[in-house]
C-alpha cells in the first residue's frame, strides 16, 4: 500500500486527467488513486496523508459520484490525517460559484478533524464568488485548476502545487 490516498470523482474526464497528472507527479509508487465512484469509508481509514478531488457541477453543485458517497463522507473520521485538496471549475461562466464543491469537501474534512494542507493563492483568477476560498478572500482551500478558461496553467500549477504538499506532508 502507498503513503497517499488519492480520491476524485469526474463526470466529463478532466479531474481524472488532472488526478493522473497528480499522481506522475508524486511517483506512482507513493499514492493510490481512487474513483469515489468505487470507493468505500473504510478506504480513507488505510491512509494518514489524503487528496481529495472533486469538480462543480450545476451552480456549485457536487459531483455525481461525490454526492452519491456524500454520507459516507461524512462518517469518515480525519482525525490526524493530512488533507489536501484540488478543485476544477469555471471561473468565467460560472464565476458566482467558482469551485464551489472543493469548499464543501473541505469543510467536512476539517470539520472531522482533517489537518489541512495545500492552500493555493487566489491571485491570477478572476470570479465573484466561491465557497473555497479563506475568509480573507486570499488562498483557495486547495488547488484551483480551470480547464475551461485557463488549461495551459494546468500542468505548472499541478507541479508547483505537488511540490508544496510534498513539504507539508513529507513523502
Ligand atoms: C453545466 C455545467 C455546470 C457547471 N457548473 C459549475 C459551477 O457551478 N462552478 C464551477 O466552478 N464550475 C462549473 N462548471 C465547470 C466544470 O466544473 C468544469 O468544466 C470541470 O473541468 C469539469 O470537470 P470533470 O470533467 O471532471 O467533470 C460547470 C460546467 C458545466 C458544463
Amino acid at each position: 500500500m502507498a503513503q497517499v490516498g488519492l480520491f476524485y470523482g469526474t463526470d466529463t474526464g478532466n479531474t481524472e486527467r488532472v488526478a493522473d497528472m497528480i499522481k506522475d507527479k508524486i511517483g506512482a509508487d507513493k499514492v493510490d488513486v481512487y474513483d469515489i465512484a468505487s470507493a468505500s469509508a473504510a478506504d480513507f481509514a488505510k491512509y494518514d496523508k489524503i487528496i481529495l478531488g472533486q469538480p462543480t457541477w450545476y451552480y456549485g453543485e457536487l459531483q455525481s459520484s461525490w454526492d452519491d458517497f456524500w454520507d459516507d463522507f461524512k462518517s469518515v473520521d480525519f482525525t490526524n490525517k493530512q488533507v489536501a485538496c484540488f478543485g476544477l471549475g469555471d471561473q468565467a461562466d460560472y464565476a458566482e460559484y467558482f469551485l464551489d464543491a472543493m469548499g464543501l469537501m473541505h469543510d467536512v474534512a476539517l470539520e472531522n478533524g482533517s489537518i489541512p494542507v495545500g492552500y493555493w493563492s487566489t491571485d491570477g483568477y478572476q470570479f465573484d464568488e466561491s465557497k473555497a476560498v479563506t475568509e480573507d478572500g486570499e488562498f483557495f482551500v486547495g488547488l484551483a485548476i480551470d480547464e475551461d478558461q485557463q488549461p495551459e496553467m494546468t500542468a505548472e500549477r499541478v507541479d508547483q502545487w505537488v511540490d508544496q504538499i510534498k513539504e507539508e506532508m513529507e513523502f
